[in-house]
């Protein structure tokens, strides 16, 4: 699986450029904070980080260890590739699922109290630690408060409102933010280069525009195309059909209605489902109409179009949806929402 094969080891494999640049200061500075919350998606790179973190700080050969000035992990050393393999005794990666609850949390803290065994610092990656319990988050204050000097906490969240703010207010906040579209560019041409295959920079960029801001979703797609030997532009296209209404949505966006004509041209030409479009499309209008008025969800699409506008589309999408077992020529609902779409935009 490329996304295990591929999984950022270094800093300088992070292809996160805001999270490349705020862990090597960090790891740069004088004096390094022990709490930090990695904040965002799920495939955003927060496990990554925080092994590379664990060690960057115990590796036996970088700045850490008062070689050179690069906080950089070897990633040979026994530290590095024991703490790889999860077999370090001074990192634990653990789910907040599993330790949870307070008599756990207070097995962790004597724990945190011992010397660190091979390394410098014992490492608590506590992943999804908004599962952590009330009473157990209380019996970590203290520790949090004033850690024993070898000792450095990474929690991770996708859900940072559901961390108690006493906890938040002590840790150093890396908010790793969905994954630009260059970001996710250059870590395919990682990928490319390191599986010495040579695809249409057109493809590349046909995934990276469509991987839902998501490096695993990228790096999920590049795998696919490589697997199904798909080598063209159009090929891709139709492979992944489904996953285009994103760029079918951003023509919504257009001053005219043009792009979006000449888009479904293209996107039936290349045997596209009308029909799945259409489903995926109002799939996203509507996370992004919740998301617009203010409803919580998953992951809703960005865009510049106004609630009105999205009511609008979504409206004509699913009249276009009901058109289509009639339609003669599987295109025509589409256009016809799109036009209508643009009429009803100017009023
Ligand atoms: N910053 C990044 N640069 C390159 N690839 C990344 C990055 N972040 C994540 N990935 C890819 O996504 C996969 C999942 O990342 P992971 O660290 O497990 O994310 P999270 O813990 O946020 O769910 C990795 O194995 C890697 O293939
Ligand atoms: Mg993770
Ligand atoms: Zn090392």
């Amino acid at each position: 699986m490329f996304y295990h094969t591929y999984r950022p080891r270094t800093i300088a494999e992070l292809d996160n450029t805001a999270v490349r640049e705020s862990l090597g200061k960090i790891l740069s500075s004088n004096k390094l904070p022990q709490a930090y919350l990695f904040v965002g998606q799920k495939g955003m790179g927060k496990t990554s980080t925080a092994r590379i973190f664990a060690k960057a700080v115990n590796c036996l050969e970088n700045s850490f260890a008062g070689k050179g000035h690069s906080p950089e992990p070897c990633n040979a050393c026994e530290n590095c590739r024991a703490i790889e393999t999860g077999t370090s005794p001074d990192v634990t990666e653990q789910d907040a699922g599993a330790r949870g609850l307070k008599e756990e949390m207070l097995d962790l803290i004597r724990e945190a109290s011992y010397a660190p065994i091979t390394g410098r610092y014992r490492v608590y990656i506590l992943d999804e630690a908004h599962m952590i319990s009330k009473p157990a988050f209380n019996a970590l204050l203290k520790t949090l408060e004033e850690p024993p000097k070898h000792v450095l906490f990474i929690f991770a969240t996708t859900n940072e409102e559901k961390v108690p703010a006493t906890i938040v207010s002590r840790c150093v906040r890396v908010n790793f933010g969905k994954a630009m579209v260059p970001d996710i560019r250059s870590m395919l041409n990682r990928i490319t280069t390191a599986e010495r295959v040579d695809l249409d920079p057109a493809i590349l960029d046909f995934i990276a525009d469509n991987a839902d801001y998501s490096f695993r979703d990228a790096t999920k797609m590049l795998e696919e195309t490589i697997m199904q030997k798909i080598t063209t532009l159009e090929e891709v296209q139709r492979y992944f059909g489904l996953r285009s209404r994103h760029l079918f949505l951003k023509t919504l966006e257009q001053k005219s209605p043009e792009p979006g004509l000449r888009w479904i041209r293209q996107f039936i030409a290349a045997g596209g489902n009308s029909k799945l479009l259409i489903e995926e499309c109002l799939n996203s209008l509507q996370e992004a109409l919740l998301a617009k008025s203010g409803v919580p969800v998953e992951s809703a699409p960005e865009t510049t179009l106004s609630i009105k506008e999205i009511a609008l589309a979504m409206r004509l999408f699913t009249d276009a949806y009901g058109m289509l077992r009639n339609a003669p020529i599987e295109a025509i609902p589409l256009e016809i929402a799109l036009v209508e779409f643009y009429n009803g935009k100017k009023l």
